[in-house]
């Protein structure tokens, strides 16, 4: 039996004390002081048998200091325990309401002064923004409650324990609880006083709380006000100073509707706020409205009449020292960071943010589903027997919970759809919460992707539907059964908007196919985007052994159950780094878009309700990558939802080079996350003079020959290349491998878009199985002709009967040093490839290579279903660069459709590499890397990865597709790779 004072651990209910009904986090004048900073701190292993540390006049002289607000796990170098990463699992035994014995709890003391004149205060409240996962209050020794929700906020009333003067605040933290079981989403579990702790003095007549139901419609403002207040309170002044608005309320019954003129709405893309203050003669509150109006007609999702297409981020709050301790600048600085990359919206998986991220959403533009702090995802192990979600004993929790989510950010423009939670099943508890929603706020759809039937939620959601089931969603003709539903089941989701409330999964290098969703969206107007997962990696930065930093995902903390480094599946990595895949996605969902038509340009404006006045064109015409003219576009103002068609400038066209034009749309200003010349979209036209492939020259004349010569730059011993312009050099050598991705790890279900997937068989481990990882050489020949040599060789890999041959043919060709190597598989092979490459080895010598120039598409890396960021250029970079530094190594650094590549050495070109199209047009693309792809696969971190004393060049032929096959489809069939017959060829000169 569990000793006494921790009974109430295991209870299901959310604690006691906390004042009802939770209300708005409001800007007021009232006296408040922050109770962060430093704090007395104790951790105990177990719950203590006593509750003694809370008495006055304890002793904590012992105790450590920790700083509030703070995960304890992040703090004191593991003298206070280490953070653990789970996905579904639950880290304890799933056996509900309990927890172990095992139950890491902090004690914390704090002090606060109170100052004299507060006595005249109605009340003392303490409010916690955040304490993961059960906390137990005193002040000055008096037990004042207890309550859960780790991401919720709760306020206690504790004026009859304070005095003027010294306070002392003890809470008792436990890192498990009932509510653990509620607590279960896919990220670390951090416990602590996380958020803010203030104490605040509640005037005798202040205003608790206010919301201001706004509403746009046709040039009219509305406001539909709620001032809860006593009596005393009133009469309460409401004032819009900007549009002369003075609302005097003499007492509660006055408080009505009213209407204002001439007001600019609120949207994500134009975030006009108007400052308000609702004020007693005691208190005054500050907030910022926004008039915007939300609605579902039929099944179209409306803000202001206009239907909205969410182009979003699902942001968990993680900060790689803090973990989820809110850093007002670094969120800001994040959500610019969105706004730069055409992001318009979020939603706060899967808890509320901190409260002040709303205010920066209200000010920069986000439409925001807001989620509550919900999900009992372990559960699905169970099959979901003793689901919390069904279960009575849980309502209360359930309840509370969104109550809490929903009151205290009820005020915000920004907020356009309420989330019950995620993946926490379906049942009673679920229905109980919207209807809750429903009756406290009629306006705001109510989200929740579990309800899969749609019994209680006003937007049919779904997570990692593959390209063709979003298009059969979004089809009125398509019978297609939808997921977990009946007919007529999906025949009711059918009448809703459609959001993705997750997709895209970018773990690692991917996703593939953003743009084959985004297609869908323009084409069917059910469908109304989605949200990528996610927008960050989960890492936390710690320390090698010998004291390397890096970025740590499950399982190096030691824990015992965990689920790897599926929390590093962020758009931009641990360091704030935006990865190719967030470039991709600015391209593809950006809100003008351009289209090539003869002579003229068309630009459609896709946004949701700004015109394009804040943007200016401006164009480029690159021979070969070099500028030869540029100038701004004349395009006239484009209304929302309409298209412009404008004349191309006068393109000169190159003869013996290639000829793009490039056109961009720029901010003509400043705003509040970018600078004034930030390319908001942009799009190339190829008007290159069409100039035949030159056709290989044939040899004849093939005699048998040890292979020891010069040709040109190339220096050969028995028919290997040994140097090129006098530089070591090993290879070519047949590369079918790749490190694989996050994505080729993936073994999800989903394979309808790819016949040569198998359902929970990744391709990674089909690679390793046909051993492509492992190949083998046998020659077969070694041949020369004048000017030429030729070597023919067998590659397999251990213990299979598969190969492939390859034919390699040096020459020199009008004095320039050519090589062509012919790809052929045999019979047999069943899978993907990963890639049809060679590998040309530079080791370290007196001028190592150490960075390449290109013309060709860049700056980014790209892969065939990730092309849209890749432009068509002149680039340049150090081999360290090219590649991405993915939390797990993996495949990076491709660079497509490669013309020309200078590798260099301190800045110099050492050697310069032409690419000749096949007789298809294709052209290679490369990878200049400092490991193979071998080494890369085996480093599990950065830092894992050996030192290395070669430069690695591979020329792909082709490359695999990405897709997103870590958490949903796999590469789509057009973009997947399978074995055939390739055939790449070089000049190779030093000039
Ligand atoms: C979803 C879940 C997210 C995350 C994602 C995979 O099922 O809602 O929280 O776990 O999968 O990364």
């Amino acid at each position: 039996m569990p000793s006494e004072p921790s009974a109430y651990v295991s209870d299901t209910t959310p604690g006691r004390g906390a004042l009802r009904p939770a209300r708005s986090w409001l800007h007021s004048d009232a006296p408040s002081r922050s109770l962060n900073g430093l704090w007395r701190f104790r951790l105990s292993p177990t719950v203590p048998t006593t509750e003694d540390f809370a008495s006055e006049g304890f002793d904590d002289e012992g105790w450590d200091g920790i700083t509030v607000p703070s995960h304890w796990v992040l703090q004191g170098d593991g003298a206070y325990g280490r953070p653990i990463y789970t996905n579904v699992q639950y880290p304890f035994p799933i056996d509900p309401p309990h927890v172990p014995d095992e139950n890491p709890t902090g004690d914390y003391r704090g002090h606060f002064d109170l100052p004299a004149d507060w006595s005249e205060a109605e009340r003392i409240v303490l409010r916690f923004d955040g304490v993961e996962s059960l906390f137990k209050l005193w002040v000055n020794g008096d037990e004042i409650g207890s309550a859960s929700g780790s991401r919720l906020a709760h306020e206690f009333d504790v004026t009859s324990s304070v005095r003027p003067g010294d306070n002392v605040v003890a809470v008792r933290v436990h890192q498990w609880s009932a509510v653990s079981y509620l607590e279960d989403q896919d990220q670390w579990w951090l416990p602590g006083i996380f958020r803010d702790v203030t104490v605040i003095a509640r005037p005798v007549g202040g205003i608790e709380d206010v919301w201001l139901r706004t509403g746009f419609d046709n040039g009219r403002g509305h406001v539909e006000a709620e001032v809860i207040a006593d009596a005393a309170a009133f009469p309460v002044t409401l004032r819009l100073p900007e549009l002369g608005v003075e609302q005097v309320w003499d007492t509660a019954a006055d408080v009505t509707a009213f209407e204002i003129d001439g007001v600019e709405p609120w949207s994500a893309e134009q975030p006009r706020l108007y400052d308000v203050t609702v004020s007693s003669a005691a208190e005054t509150i500050s907030l910022r409205a926004g008039f915007r109006t939300v609605e579902i007609r039929e099944d179209q999702f409306l803000v202001n009449g206009r239907r909205v297409v969410f182009h979003g981020m699902n942001r968990h709050e993680t900060h790689p020292e803090r973990g989820r301790v809110f850093d007002e600048e670094h969120a800001r600085e994040d959500l610019a960071r969105m706004k730069r990359f055409n992001v318009n919206a979020i939603r706060t998986s899967h808890y509320p943010p901190h409260p002040r991220l709303l205010d920066l959403a209200d000010e920069l533009g986000f439409w925001v589903v807001l989620e509550c702090d919900l999900e009992t995802h372990g559960f699905d192990k169970l099959d979901w027997v003793g689901n919390p979600s069904d279960d009575p004993l849980w309502r209360d929790a359930y309840l509370d919970r969104i109550e809490r989510t929903v009151e205290r950010d009820k005020n915000h423009p920004s907020v356009v759809i309420w989330s019950l939670g995620n993946e926490a099943g379906t049942g009673s508890n679920l229905a109980a919460m919207s209807a809750w929603v429903h009756a406290r706020d009629a306006e705001r759809p109510v989200h929740y992707e579990g309800d899969h039937t749609g019994e209680y939620t006003d937007i049919y959601a779904r997570m990692y539907a593959s390209v063709l089931e979003t298009e059969q969603i979004g089809t009125d003709g398509s019978r297609a059964a939808l997921l977990n539903c009946t007919p007529a089941q999906g025949a009711r989701q059918r009448t809703k908007p459609f959001l993705l409330c997750e997709y895209a999964h970018a773990m690692g290098n991917g996703p593939g196919a953003l743009d084959q969703y985004e297609a869908l969206v323009h084409k069917h107007p059910r469908l109304h985007g989605g949200f990528v997962w996610e927008w960050r990696d989960h890492g936390i930065l710690t320390t090698t052994p010998d004291g390397r930093p890096y970025y740590a995902y499950g399982g190096d903390f030691g824990e015992v159950v965990h689920d790897g480094n599926f929390v590093m599946d962020g758009m931009v990595l641990s360091n704030d780094v935006a990865t190719p895949g967030l470039h991709e996605y600015k391209a593809v969902v950006q809100p003008v878009r351009f289209a090539f038509d003869g002579d003229d340009v068309v630009v459609t404006n896709l946004r949701h309700s700004a015109d394009t006045s804040d943007l200016r064109f401006r164009w480029r015409v690159e021979h070969d990558g070099t500028l030869v003219d540029s100038g701004d576009m004349k395009v006239s103002v484009v209304a929302v939802g309409e298209s412009e068609r404008v004349p191309l400038p006068p393109i000169p066209v190159a003869h013996d080079g290639e000829t793009w034009l490039t056109v961009d749309a720029v901010l003509a200003a400043d705003t509040a996350w970018a600078r004034e010349g930030h390319v908001v979209a942009t799009a190339q036209l190829d008007r290159s003079a069409s100039r035949p492939v030159p056709a290989a020259r044939p040899h004849t004349d093939w005699r048998q020959s040890d292979g020891t010569l010069t040709l040109g730059i190339a220096e050969f011993i028995d028919g290997s290349l040994v140097r090129l312009a006098g530089r070591a050099v090993a290879g070519p050598r047949l590369e079918l491998f790749r490190a694989p991705t996050d994505n080729d790890e993936g073994t999800s279900g989903d394979v309808e878009d790819s016949d040569a997937s198998i359902p929970g068989v990744s391709h990674a481990q089909l690679w390793r199985r046909d051993g492509l990882d492992r190949l083998t050489t046998r020659r077969l020949s070694v041949e020369r002709a004048p000017e030429a040599l030729r070597t023919i060789s067998k590659v397999s890999a251990a213990h299979s009967a598969l190969s492939v041959m390859v034919e390699t043919v040096w020459s020199l060709e009008d004095g320039e040093l050519e090589l062509r190597v012919e790809i052929q598989p045999s019979a047999g092979w069943q899978t993907v490839w990963p890639r049809i490459g060679i590998r040309l080895d530079f080791p370290d010598g007196a001028a190592p290579v150490d960075g390449a120039k290109w013309f060709g598409l860049g700056p980014f890396e790209s892969y065939p279903d990730s092309l849209h960021a890749a432009r068509n250029g002149r680039f340049s970079s150090t081999v360290h660069d090219l590649s991405v530094e993915y939390a797990r190594p993996q495949e990076t650094g491709h660079r497509s459709q490669l013309r020309e590549l200078a590798l260099t050495s301190a800045g110099s070109k050492v050697l310069r590499i032409v690419t000749i199209p096949d007789t298809r047009g294709r052209r290679p693309g490369f990878t200049l890397s400092r490991h193979t792809p071998q080494q890369i696969a085996q480093a599990g971190h950065p830092f894992e990865l050996p030192e290395s004393t070669t430069s690695h060049l591979i020329v792909d032929a082709a490359q695999h597709g990405l897709g997103s096959r870590a958490c949903g489809p796999d590469v789509w069939p057009e973009f997947a790779l399978r074995p055939e017959s390739r055939t790449i060829r070089l000049r190779i000169t030093t000039d």
